[in-house]
């Protein structure tokens, strides 16, 4: 089956089963500030989800272009885009669980053929005045699957939204199919990162509206939103082991490996999917610039651009890949091809604005890298960031990309009050705003500095003193923060170091700064990463009674203010690495 089969299947099985087919919106929301892109099929059809009545009726469905950046890192594996199509269902105050689940089942097993034995569930394992889902699990029962793949989980894989700030949510019973893959530990299961199952199917019951203040509303009528993944699913229908082998990528592939002298796998797919995604948002308006859309489809592009010059892409054939994209993608998305001229200007004009500084900037780079490593220092300053950005146009978040594949880390926050000093001094503009990306978010950053060592000594309180640091990264959106750890850490276990940290967070603990030797460290008990400091003045940042670091900082100066700490993900990094992605929310 081709991915155009599986979206007009999709659609004629839900219109026979009484739901109204929609039009699909563009990727920037039109009436929407709280998101940058379209995140899921929902977004145009909030106002009907908190009640008003929708002209089309009480049952709806559609296939809806989505952008998702957050998890662009991960992007260059098997699964991951950063544009990706989804296709719906709604419920508005009509039917629910009930007839939600019974669908899903029907058509995953009779118009698409899953072997249903592959088929695992996750329901809501309920919270203080939020039930268990049992209704839920009784269901899927009833429609097939066994209670050994009906699995209970918290409200970090099984409640969905807001999509923004506010809004409407709920919890959501998702569907997994069991690639084959070994278990990857005994407690493997679908609420695992480490590829056995993947998520095809999220069939969320929204019951609340979220407000600012952080409290839920119940809804007057509660609603149904699903969301099937085509890529995903269309890879599996398919037996592919990527989707980057289906219809949807395999010409593209094959031209950038045709036109660049050492392609590898990742770099491959980055470009793939970055290009994409870039199409999609110049279709729908967007140009490239330092604020907001305009920034993230810039950091794509150049993102893409850098990549392209490491397996010795030929740039002068930006034209011919871009016949390839949109050879591929008319069929489904004829808006590409009426909009060609666009796509290929902009892109190009990128390109050659991004080349003339690229090869120099990366020259830079290296010297830079080289001297610091001369130094013994492990982070570039931000002063380096900053002129990096400044003067040859990389993204912040490309220099830490390619900092860390040389074993580096930068100083984001020094680079942000270089940025703002800087924004200060160019023009009164008001076009300097760097939303969802940048700046502003520095007291954010800071924020997560203090949340780093906290939960490093929360992980050696859990799990014991040889979970020491490995590496971290943090942006204004998450911390990521890799230790040693020979096995999979349970979700008892996370639980009991979010506990800890936000324990620590409502003590509202003082944080103190000192310089002394490394020596004069040591002995004081501080932790952290003792290597190539020898002979320096180091800062020992102190958090209350709780923990005692070596650091450059900044940190805040109460943890009272920092918000709540929450694990997203725990997963492998390499051989007993481990890594946790977490936000404060
Ligand atoms: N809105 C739900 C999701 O994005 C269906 O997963």
């Amino acid at each position: 089956m081709k991915a155009i089969e599986l979206r007009r299947k999709y659609i004629e099985f839900f219109k026979a089963h009484g739901h109204k087919e929609i039009p699909s919106a563009p990727v920037v929301p039109e009436n929407d500030p709280t998101v940058l892109f379209t995140t899921a099929g929902m977004h145009p059809l909030v106002p009907y989800l908190l009640g008003e009545p929708h002209p089309q009726g009480k049952r709806l469905t559609d296939y809806q272009k989505c952008i998702r950046t957050g998890d662009i890192d991960s992007v260059g594996d098997s699964s991951h885009l950063t544009f990706f199509e989804m296709m719906g269902n709604w419920s508005l105050g009509d039917y629910f669980k009930k007839e939600s689940i019974a669908m899903s089942y029907e058509f995953l097993e009779k118009e698409l053929g899953f072997d249903m034995n592959k088929i695992s569930v996750t329901v809501f394992a309920g919270e203080e005045g939020i039930p268990r889902d049992d209704e839920a699990a009784g269901y899927w029962m009833e429609a097939g699957i066994p209670k050994e793949r009906i699995f209970y989980c918290e409200r970090e894989h099984n409640w969905w939204g807001p999509a923004g700030e506010t809004g409407p949510c709920g919890p959501d019973t998702e569907i997994f199919y069991d690639t084959g893959k070994e278990k990857c530990c005994d407690e493997c299961s679908p609420a695992c990162s480490c590829g056995k199952y993947l998520e095809i199917w999220n069939n969320v019951f929204m019951q609340y509206n979220k407000q600012k203040d952080g409290s839920y509303i119940p809804l007057e009528h509660p609603n149904v939103d699903t969301g099937l993944g085509l890529e995903r699913v269309i890879g599996l229908l398919q037996g592919k082991k990527s989707v980057y082998e289906t219809e949807l990528f395999s010409d593209i592939i094959a031209k950038i490996k045709e036109l660049s002298a050492a392609a590898n796998d990742a770099s491959c797919r980055i470009i793939a999917d970055h290009i994409r995604t870039s199409i999609f948002m110049i279709v729908d308006g967007v140009r490239p610039s330092n604020v907001e859309q305009g920034y993230i489809l810039r950091r794509l592009l150049r993102r893409a651009i850098r990549h392209m010059r490491k397996i010795g892409f030929n740039q002068d054939a930006m034209k011919e890949l871009l016949g390839t994209y949109l050879n591929t993608l008319e069929e489904m998305y004829p808006e590409t091809r009426a909009n060609e001229n666009s796509i290929i200007d902009v892109i190009e004009e990128e390109k050659n604005k991004f080349l003339k500084t690229l090869e120099n900037g990366e020259k830079e780079f290296s010297k830079n890298v080289q001297r610091a490593k001369n130094e013994g220092k492990t982070k570039l300053d931000g002063q380096v960031v900053f002129r990096l950005y400044d003067t040859f146009g990389f993204p912040p978040e490309m220099t830490a990309e390619l900092a860390e594949e040389n074993e580096m880390e930068i100083d984001m926050n020094e680079f942000q009050e270089l940025f703002k000093k800087h924004q200060e001094l160019s023009r009164a503009g008001a076009e300097q705003k760097f939303k969802g990306g940048l700046a502003d978010h520095s007291e954010k950053t800071t924020a997560y500095h203090t949340a780093t060592h906290l939960l490093h000594k929360a992980l050696q309180i859990v799990l014991g003193e040889h979970a020491t640091q490995k590496g971290s990264n943090l942006t204004a959106e998450r911390l990521r923060f890799d230790f040693n750890h020979p096995q999979k850490v349970t979700p008892e276990e996370l639980k009991q170091v979010e506990d800890i940290v936000n324990e620590q967070i409502q003590r509202d603990l003082v944080v103190t700064c000192e310089e002394m030797s490394l020596e004069e460290a040591k002995a004081s008990g501080a932790t952290g990463l003792f290597e190539n400091k020898y002979g320096d003045k180091v800062k020992v940042y102190t958090i209350g009674d709780f923990s005692k670091e070596i650091c450059g900082g900044p940190h805040v100066e109460r943890t009272g203010n920092m918000g709540h700490f929450k694990i997203k993900k725990e997963e492998a990094s390499s051989a007993g690495v481990r890594r946790i992605k977490a936000i404060l929310e």
